[in-house]
């Protein structure tokens, strides 16, 4: 069972991708499901098929899948919307944009991924391919489930013993409605599903693919979503460079195939070793489970879209004291050769005169360097809070 999520600055490809990787999969005899986070219809679209509450079969072994996020809703996030909508009530929202402000934003795409945990541990499939919203809000969303935990496990209990403490003081004078019994066991429930959600997402078989477009803003976008990812410990496993032009005649071709060299020179020497897929730019718009498929194998070429898991630990952060610890994977790294200098928020590493230009996090940007060390192939870099920067007693959270 393996699950591939599809990620990447908005319009670069993903969901082409995202389905041209399920269905190369599926013609390779496992059983598919491709599902988006998205909740615009975009893969029916990619596919040209219609939108059902079940999967539907586009090809042998390929099912395209539809989130029905409006029960989703209902399901997860009813009983806290009700006491939300009643709490601005009281406060003197009218119910409709009481209504409107209770939408969480993300909540589409968050049950989203419920449904893909569900899928994952329904065993119905050997791979579940999964295309995700532009970089900014899939990094927000895979951030979520931990940042919720912590709300709900800290925050809330000492507001339930607060709430419970104050009730019949406060209730009648302030004319608050206090969340009953439903509210704390649906709160609960969608905890004890976003935590599960995380299970799912970085278990071992779980990776992310970045899709790009060579060009510089793109590529120093998937940069920064790179080590973002990391330090929420997703495993990328590989980066799709979409959209290339293979030359031509005319100075207009010849231009844009020249800067797109140069982007992915840039593009190798930020994400070496991860594997780098190519994907031309096509003369019509890849549509249908036919034409995705002829785009699959043009990208994965003989490689398997699924066996790249190996390369996927080569960078790790991780939260050490008060400090962090990069780890970047160095197979046969000679010390000796070794360089590194911080450049704004970019950390340059320089291996036998080979640059790898890696985007800092904004926590590890406010941190000096303060050592570094190679062992077993790896390099660690150790990172120490600026004190200038971070103010005295302030957590650090990446
Ligand atoms: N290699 C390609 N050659 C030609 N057209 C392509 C190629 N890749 C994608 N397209 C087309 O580009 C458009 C945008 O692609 P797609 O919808 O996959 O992007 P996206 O990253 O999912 O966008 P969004 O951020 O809006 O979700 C689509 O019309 C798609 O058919
Ligand atoms: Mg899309």
């Amino acid at each position: 069972m393996r699950v591939v999520l599809f990620t990447g600055k908005g319009g670069v490809g993903k969901t082409t991708l995202a389905a041209a990787t399920a269905a190369t999969v599926a013609a390779n005899g496992r059983k598919t499901l491709v599902l988006s986070t998205d909740p615009a219809h975009s893969l029916a679209d990619a596919f040209s098929c219609g939108v059902d509450a079940e999967p539907t079969e586009v090809a042998s072994g390929l099912y395209v899948g539809h989130v029905d996020t409006q029960r989703r809703l209902q399901d997860s996030w009813g009983d806290l919307q009700g006491y939300l909508t009643s709490l601005l009530g009281s406060a003197g929202f009218d119910s409709l944009r009481a209504e409107e402000l209770t939408v969480l934003p993300g909540a589409e795409e968050l049950l989203a991924l419920i449904e893909v945990r569900d899928h994952v541990r329904s065993g119905r499939w050997d791979a579940v391919i999964v295309d995700c919203a532009p970089t900014a809000e899939t990094l927000r969303l895979l951030a979520l489930p931990e940042a919720l935990d912590w709300y709900l496990s800290k925050a809330l209990p000492a507001e339930r013993r607060v709430v419970r403490a104050l009730r019949p003081l406060l209730g009648p004078a302030v004319g608050l409605p206090a969340p009953n019994a439903e509210v704390w066991a649906a709160a609960e429930r969608l905890q004890g599903q976003l935590l599960d959600v995380q299970q799912v997402l970085r278990a071992p078989e779980t990776t992310v693919r970045l899709v790009l477009t060579p060009e510089s803003v793109v590529v120093a976008e998937a940069r920064r979503t790179l080590t973002q990812l990391a330090l929420y410990g997703y495993r990328v496993d590989g980066v799709i460079a979409n959209r290339v032009f293979d030359g031509g005649d005319d100075p207009w071709r010849t231009g844009w195939a020249q800067t797109q060299r140069r982007q992915l020179r840039e593009v190798v020497d930020s994400f070496e070793p991860l594997p780098m897929y190519t994907a031309g730019y096509l003369p019509a718009e890849p549509v249908g489970a036919e034409a995705l498929a002829s785009l699959g194998a043009i990208v994965y070429g003989s490689a398997d879209p699924l066996a790249t898991v190996a390369a996927a630990d080569f960078l790790q952060v991780r939260q050490v004291g008060s400090g962090f610890v990069m780890t970047l994977a160095l197979p046969l790294v000679d010390k000796d050769s070794l360089d590194l200098t911080r450049v704004g928020d970019d950390l340059v590493v320089t291996v036998s005169g080979r640059r790898r230009v890696l985007a800092l996090p904004s926590a590890l940007r406010r941190c000096h360097v303060r050592g570094a060390h190679v062992e077993d192939g790896r390099l660690e870099i150790r990172f120490q809070p600026d004190p200038d920067q971070f103010p005295r007693g302030s957590e650090v959270h990446p």
